[in-house]
């Protein structure tokens, strides 16, 4: 008998295809939020999910008495209760490797628009504020030549560095365990600690992960280390970052400005920071273009039929359930 899996999301026709070959698909139509009651009431029967743009939580996952395997659509997991899933032998994948040059494509754009003021000049075109030419019209900040500091140095981090590249800018990069020498020197990128990053950047980009040691781990302490001309940039987790905090620093001119693609509270924005025009805001769209999305469900439904065939899948992020599973 064919496994029976579930799709939370339209993720298109190629990853159904593929998916269909070896399984009974339910892919849901809706393409916004799935309240985890819904979730659960969807799961009875099935083997496997694919789980994009919805939350998993550990009571979920212990409602869903066949499910066998979860493959995650997108980079971070911490919406899902990965805990839950190994304590059920359940092995739970996700799609990195596919989403990071995407991500600091938006990244440095964010960066771009922000030392630029891209939405206020936009603004002020097609409000038809543009009367006549004026030297100090909308003066933004440099980047060229200037010092881009990686908070994390992951895939994501690592991309990013090689964007500052063509841009000479001199790269310092904060992150716990030391890149290889090679990496470093091929990114011309040096780590430096904590409060070294903050203190000497003028542009912070965010690009570690959320766990219980990042969250708010950009606060007062960190904003205040920040020059006034920094920029704060975060593609990451907004939780990683104090949004009070940086609001407040933000009207209080004690930062230049920041570029922001995810928050704390999705889809609630900080109203200061709405109101702010030396903010660049985005809905969370990192690694949002066609190409990515295709690749994305493309390597999540391969990821789940691995796991339903016993196979071990390239971006496993607990082994142990696996193991335990194929009882290796
Ligand atoms: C996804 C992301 O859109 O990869 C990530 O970590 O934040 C995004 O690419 C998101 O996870 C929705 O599934």
């Amino acid at each position: 008998m064919k496994p029976r899996i579930y799709i939370t999301r339209p993720v298109g026709r190629e990853a159904v295809e593929m998916l269909s070959a070896r399984c009974h698909v339910t892919c849901r139509e809706q393409d916004r939020p799935l309240p985890p009651a819904e979730l659960a009431e969807a799961l009875r029967d099935m083997e496997g999910l694919m789980l994009a743009g919805a939350r998993l939580p550990g009571e979920v996952v212990t409602q869903a008495s066949c499910l066998r395997a979860v493959s995650s659509v997108g980079v971070g997991y911490d919406n899902l209760d990965l805990a839950a899933c190994t304590a059920r032998h359940i092995p739970v994948t996700n799609t990195v490797g596919v989403v990071e040059e995407t991500t600091a494509d938006l990244a440095f754009a964010l960066l771009l628009g922000a030392a630029r003021r891209l939405p206020e000049c936009d603004r002020y075109v097609r409000e038809g504020h543009w009367r006549y030419w004026q030297w100090t019209l909308l003066w933004g900040a440099d980047v060229y030549g200037k010092t881009l500091g990686l908070y994390g140095f992951g895939n994501i981090g690592q991309a990013m560095a090689r964007r500052a590249r063509g841009f000479n800018m001199r790269v310092l990069y904060c992150s716990r365990r030391r890149a290889a020498d090679s990496v470093e020197q091929a990114l011309g990128a040096q780590r430096v600690d904590k409060d070294t990053l903050f203190a000497e950047s003028d542009f912070i980009s965010v690009h570690v992960a959320l766990n219980a040691e990042t969250r708010h781990s950009v606060g007062a302490a960190e904003l205040a280390r920040m020059k006034p001309s920094a920029y704060l940039i975060n593609t990451s987790r907004g939780a990683v970052v104090d949004e009070e905090w940086l609001a407040e620093a933000l009207q209080q001119h004690a930062i230049a400005g920041a570029g922001l693609d995810v928050f704390e509270q999705e889809p609630h924005v900080h109203p200061t920071l709405l109101a702010l025009p030396n903010v660049v805001l985005a809905p969370h769209v990192g690694s949002g273009t066609a190409e990515t999305r295709a690749r994305m469900a493309r390597v999540a439904a391969q990821n789940l039929l691995d796991l339903l065939d016993g196979r071990r899948p390239k971006t496993l992020l607990n082994p142990e359930a696996f193991r335990r599973q194929a009882g290796v």
